[in-house]
């Protein structure tokens, strides 16, 4: 039987790390809507021996007051991710995510992200530098595999022989991409096999969803999500049984869109820019609408920003929402 959404509500919610969304813009802007615990930056990836001072500019403290921040690493190298840790040590963080899922072909081949998977011999030998040599505490964020979900199992046994905070599983493997959908029925087995404490990630866009997988595997207590946040930043609320009502949900959504606009306004160059990157938050947020298609196209279409912010309010305060 699954539980109520109120029996949820001491399960920690975080926002998956996602390149181009989970920054500070827009972590500050979801936070205002509560319900998410911690928030998962995107990774942070060693160029020419050195970080981009963007990516620390992001995990900076004093621009990340009141959020519980996560900064993330995508390396092969224990020398990389020392930098990163060193780096996020000095800003005062003690955890850094390792990032073992990017399954984009580019990164894979070179045996980053999901393509590390098939390699566990090497994981093995990096976690021995990178843990003996730092003290901050690295959590995991893995898919099932690169090519096959059994390459898990081997990397189980390594991740086993280590100091690490936390393994959070999305079961797919790199191959997929995000095609077909999310294993949630191997995750027992994986919990059964860690020696760490295990989260989910994958495909979690309902509430209903989310009891019925912490229902099914009652030792899992952290639910990492991804786009399931950017289609509903009410999933959250939802889950934990603390959502507001329509009204007060209209007011927070238009605050909430209207606070990564104009912090984007700020950052960006140019209305054209700017109704740039509004359109590819919209791909997600237009998910919120009964008619997600119409709000897509009419948010396609603005042309300056005071259409875009006359359109924008007329639909999150007047259109029939979903969520
Ligand atoms: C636009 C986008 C960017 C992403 N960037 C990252 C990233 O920087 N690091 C990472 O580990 N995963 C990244 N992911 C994967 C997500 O963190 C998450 O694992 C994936 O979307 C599955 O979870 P979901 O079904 O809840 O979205 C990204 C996903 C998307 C859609």
């Amino acid at each position: 039987m699954t539980k109520l959404a109120s029996d949820f509500s001491n399960i920690k919610i975080s926002l998956a790390p996602m390149q181009g969304f989970s920054d500070v813009i827009y972590r500050s802007a979801i936070n205002k809507i509560g319900g998410i615990d911690v928030f998962y930056a995107p990774y942070i990836k060693t160029e020419n021996e050195s970080i981009k001072p963007k990516s620390l500019a992001d995990i900076e403290p004093g621009a990340n007051e009141g959020i519980v921040v996560v900064p993330q690493v995508m390396g092969n190298k224990p020398a990389d991710i020392l930098q990163v840790a060193n780096a996020v040590k000095a800003l005062g963080y003690n955890e850094l995510n390792w990032n073992l899922g990017c399954p984009f072909p580019m990164v894979a081949k070179r045996r980053l992200g999901a393509g590390l998977l098939p390699y566990p011999e090497i994981i093995d030998d990096i976690l021995a530098e990178v843990v003996a040599q730092s003290d901050v505490f690295l959590s995991v964020k893995m898919r099932l595999g690169y090519l096959s979900s059994d390459e898990i199992w081997p990397v189980l046994d390594v991740l086993n022989k280590h100091r690490i905070k936390e393994i959070i599983v999305h079961p797919r493997i790199g191959k997929q991409m995000y095609n077909g959908s999310a294993d949630k029925s191997i995750l027992s087995a994986i919990v059964g096999k860690s020696a760490h404490p295990v989260a989910y990630n994958g495909d979690i866009c309902t509430s209903e969803q989310a009891s019925s997988l912490i229902a099914e595997n009652p030792t899992v207590s952290h639910l990492m999500i991804g786009r399931g946040l950017l289609c509903n930043p009410f999933l959250a609320n939802q889950i934990k049984g603390t959502e507001p009502n329509k009204f007060i949900k209209r007011t927070q959504l238009l605050n909430f869109v209207g606070a990564i606009a104009e912090k984007q306004l700020d950052r960006l160059q140019g209305a054209g820019h700017f109704l740039q990157k509004m359109t590819t938050y919209w791909e997600y947020w237009s998910q919120m609408f009964a008619d997600a298609h119409r709000a897509f196209k009419t948010i396609k279409k603005c042309r300056t920003i005071e259409e875009y912010t006359d359109k924008v309010q007329d639909m999150v305060l007047g259109w029939e929402l979903t969520i």
